[in-house]
């Protein structure tokens, strides 16, 4: 089997906001179905499905209730197996999330954990309070906080005991020291893989194994994190998913790892450890905050550029992406969505699909999205934006603060709907859509961008094909040539083939003068004299093999 993985484009689908066929205000299968010659004439090669199963979605489909089900909003088994089948006739490959950290508090098996004597009661991780003190109040089992900003732990009347949850209370922890959840996680795979799927990407894969219930040592956030973070109980786990699962079938792993170094990261997805096939890491996406996401800094290439250097050179792999369900729309974050929107757009496409690895670009990226207008909380659907504003509000953040941090980092920027046409809610939906469309598909959308060929989308679809076309760019090695303030130089080479990439993040003009052919330019330029417009892209082909 080859590593097909690693030659072709992917594609995230936030479902719910991608294409409603049925009128009821929420993407379905069908529309994704309908969508699919446009993302082949894109050149896509693999499409990432963000959850589709069963799920009273507290966290959009993060919070499963049965694995082998989809959700009526989504449509149904025969839609999912015809979107395989249809996909795979397209040579487009279809991967799922696989979110098995936690499942839905109303999974069969959670319902049946409440009960004490129950076999599935060790599916979870359930303890009992900690004496409390004078007072004898319950206290909680540790001190761990979760992700989405609140405690840990929830108390279940009917079995007198805490449930642990990484994430909200309807997104019970799985038990993983139980090796019968891991046999139940493992026939999942199975029965998707067997329907013809070609992998998972993992949701946070990375803490599924908890080393200890200890307390942990206090921090702002994520206290506790030191008992599950990349724990050895993780590693063997993946060592078994790879070896008695995954090799059995033409398939990858991507893994969502949080909280990784080079280091870690390596451990994880070095092809010698037969565990993950790629990670997503986040350092690149944190070099704009301070402590948490929420927290904003100043945007500064360098340290952007520099990151994304560092793990060109520490992993021989990389999933590289600037954008997905969780994250602001880049345009917005890392370009100029206003006087360089679609400069900037472009450079940035230039960046992520010419660096070493498999890029990932996110649905609405491809024509430049940008964030959402919010004005109001009531806007927000998002649980992790109204938790934080909850934990904010009760620390006395003040309310500018507050509202700028959900306006700004919110992960429902990235959620509201795929902009087809200027047309009644951007072509999404004839009804009412689920989260506000963006007012500004009536200039940012695919069907007039299509119809540009000096449109983002139509730089995109050139930038894809000369990827797909060419063997240095997918699969050469990676070289940062030069990183200063607002401009990132770096080659990429096999053999005595070389391209130079050069990208320039500053809104006026600069100069980086270079022999060599031009290959493409985000300004359609026909030859390249070394001086760069504001945001300016340029591959260039060298002969210079030095
Ligand atoms: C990471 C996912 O990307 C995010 O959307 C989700 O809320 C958490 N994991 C919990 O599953």
């Amino acid at each position: 089997m080859t590593n097909w993985w690693r030659d072709k484009v992917a594609y995230q689908i936030y479902p719910r906001s991608f294409q409603d066929t049925n009128s009821d205000g929420i993407g379905d299968l069908r529309g994704i179905i309908k969508r699919l010659p446009y993302l082949k004439e894109l050149g896509i090669g693999i499409l990432w499905l963000s959850p589709v199963y069963q799920s009273p979605n507290d966290d959009n489909g993060y919070d499963i209730s049965d694995y082998r089900d989809i959700h009526p909003d989504f449509g149904t088994m025969n839609d999912m197996d015809e979107l395989i089948e249809l996909a795979r006739h397209l040579d487009i490959r279809i991967i799922m999330d696989m979110v098995i950290n936690h499942t839905s508090d109303e999974h069969e098996w959670f319902k049946e954990s409440r009960n004490p004597a129950s076999p599935y009661r060790d599916y979870y991780i359930w303890r009992p309070g900690k004496k409390g003190g004078l007072s004898g109040k319950r206290k909680l089992p540790n001190n761990w906080t979760s992700f989405f900003a609140e405690d840990c732990w929830e108390y279940d009347e009917q079995s007198g005991e805490y449930y642990l949850h990484l994430f909200s209370k309807k997104q019970p922890d799985l038990n993983y020291r139980n090796p019968a959840v891991i046999e139940e996680v493992k026939s999942i795979m199975r029965f998707w893989l067997d329907k013809g799927i070609s992998g998972f990407r993992f949701d946070v894969i990375n803490v599924i194994y908890k080393n200890s219930l200890e307390n942990g040592r206090k921090r702002f956030i994520l206290t506790g994190r030191e008992h599950y973070v990349s724990c050895e109980g993780t590693h063997e786990i993946l060592r078994d998913f790879r070896r008695t699962v995954l090799s059995e079938y033409d398939c990858f792993s991507v893994g969502e790892s949080v909280m990784v170094t080079p280091k870690t990261a390596a451990d994880l997805a070095d092809p010698t450890r037969h565990e993950l096939d790629m990670l997503f890491s986040f350092e690149h996406m944190e070099t704009d905050t301070v402590i948490v996401k929420w927290f904003r800094r100043r945007f500064a290439p360098k340290r952007f550029c520099e990151t994304i250097a560092k793990w060109q050179n520490a992993l021989e792999w990389n999933a590289n992406y600037l954008e997905n369900h969780d994250q602001p729309r880049s345009v917005s974050r890392f370009g100029d969505d206003l006087r360089f929107h679609e400069e900037s757009a472009k450079m940035l496409a230039t960046l992520l699909l010419c660096l070493r690895g498999t890029p990932f670009i996110y649905q609405g990226q491809e024509i430049g999205m940008t964030n959402f207008d919010f004005t109001s909380m009531e806007q927000i659907e998002d649980i992790e934006s109204h938790n934080v504003y909850r934990l904010a509000s009760r620390l006395h953040f003040p309310e500018r603060f507050r509202w700028n941090m959900i306006r700004l980092v919110g992960r429902d920027n990235a959620r509201t709907p795929m902009q087809w046409s200027a047309g009644h809610c951007g072509g999404f939906t004839s009804g009412k859509p689920w989260i506000g469309v963006n007012e500004n598909h009536i200039k940012i959308n695919v069907e007039s961008q299509t119809a540009n060929p000096d449109s983002i989308l139509s730089y995109y679809k050139k930038l894809i094909s000369l990827r797909n076309g060419s063997e240095v760019l997918r699969s050469g090695e990676f070289k940062a040539i030069r990183i200063s303030k607002d401009l990132f130089v770096y080659d990429r080479y096999l053999d005595n083939e070389k391209i130079t990439v050069i990208v320039s993040f500053s809104k006026t003009f600069s100069r980086y003068p270079i022999k060599g052919e031009l290959l493409l330019s985000t300004y359609n330029r026909k030859d390249f004299d070394g001086s760069l417009m504001p945001y300016e892209a340029v591959l260039i082909r060298r002969e210079d093999l030095t």
